[in-house]
């Protein structure tokens, strides 16, 4: 079967990380591109970091460095947010402080540059000229892609399906109603969400159902590649941040949102409960960053798909194929 050609848009960031490993390393996907876009770190870091990861894993994928900032949400000095994070309990690793993304991967520096078009111009540029449609699995804040849907809505002919990380309906991390990257850039989001592509919503719904316990990560470490230690030491940094602020049904476990999205395109199947939905985002004020599903009976027009559930073994078995795949020689640093 032929390859699915994909491009990732990422914060890298610790699970962006993981995901990445997967996308490059699957027989499934044929990765064209990351794009990336500020988020869990700054654009200058989580370009680097996407720029190391590249380099560890021995290949030539280009790079597109995206937004430093959301399209209009923060032009607004009020936009309104309670600040919830700073009330959770520290997560220390010997005697240290961890946080759930490290600002630089624990790799070894690289002297990779991104290429110098812009990813929203990459979009549009990548988009018009191929002969085939493409796979989009936006992982961060939905600037890139929605810009890119801003400037050229006829791109939206050349692209499959947009497989978002975003979102939660009974679930939320940033504010009481929303998930980070939908938080970051509503605006954005609600371009995609009404853009006319396949849209396919991975919400945390789905991602703090299929989680990564300690003993998967056990698993990935006695595969031995290099991502699979890789993929082992972030997973279990988020274990730690989990437990200590944002503890999940499973204890030991972390979600490993962005993966999920390569899993998801890898085989489907690990998404168990994707209803066809109308999904909306807030965009005002409380409530601005929220994914509105409408679960009537009779629901306003169906634009997405927005997954419920996940199959937490499906998924540790999808990502144990692709690692035990890597050939890299490639080592994880201690972290700094
Ligand atoms: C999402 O926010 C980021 O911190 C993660 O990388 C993930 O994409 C989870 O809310
Ligand atoms: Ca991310």
């Amino acid at each position: 079967m032929a390859k699915r050609k994909v491009i990732l848009d990422v914060d890298t960031g610790s699970d962006d990380a993981v995901a990445l490993c997967a996308a490059v390393l699957s027989p499934d996907i044929e990765l064209v591109a990351a794009c990336s876009v500020w988020g869990n770190q700054p654009i200058e870091n989580t370009t680097d970091n996407t720029l190391r990861l590249f380099e560890a894993l021995g290949v030539d994928i280009p790079v597109y460095r995206g937004c430093d900032t959301a399209m209009t949400k923060y032009l607004c000095k009020n936009y309104v947010e309670l600040d919830a994070w700073r009330l959770r309990p520290k997560a220390m690793r010997g005697g240290k402080e961890i946080s759930m993304h490290s600002a630089h991967l624990p790799l070894a520096p690289t002297n990779r540059k991104a290429e110098d078009m812009p990813a929203a111009c990459f979009y549009v540029d990548y988009l018009r000229k191929s002969k085939e449609k493409v796979t989009l699995i936006p992982v961060g804040p939905l600037t890139n892609v929605g810009l890119a849907l801003r400037i050229a809505p006829d791109i939206v002919d050349k692209i499959e399906e947009i497989v978002i990380m975003g979102g939660g309906s009974k679930i939320t991390n940033h504010d009481p109603w929303s998930e980070s990257n939908i938080f970051h850039d509503p605006e954005a989001a609600q371009i995609i969400a009404e853009c006319g592509a396949r849209v396919v919503w991975v919400p945390l719904d789905a991602t703090h159902r299929a989680v990564i316990t300690l003993d998967d990560c056990k698993r990935f470490r006695d595969i031995g590649t290099f991502a699979a230690n890789f993929c082992a030491s972030q997973c279990e940094q988020r274990i730690i941040n989990h437990d200590a602020g944002q503890p999940l049904d499973i204890p030991h476990a972390a979600a490993v949102h962005d993966a999920l999205c390569v899993a998801y395109v890898i085989d489907p199947t690990v998404l168990t409960d994707l209803r066809h939905c109308h999904v909306e985002i807030g965009l005002d004020g409380y409530g601005s960053g929220q994914t509105i599903v409408d679960q009537r009976a009779y629901p306003l027009e169906r634009n997405g798909w927005f997954a419920f559930d996940g199959d937490r073994f499906k998924f540790v078995d999808i990502l144990c194929d692709c690692f035990q795949r890597d050939k890299s020689t490639a080592q994880v640093l201690e972290e700094a």
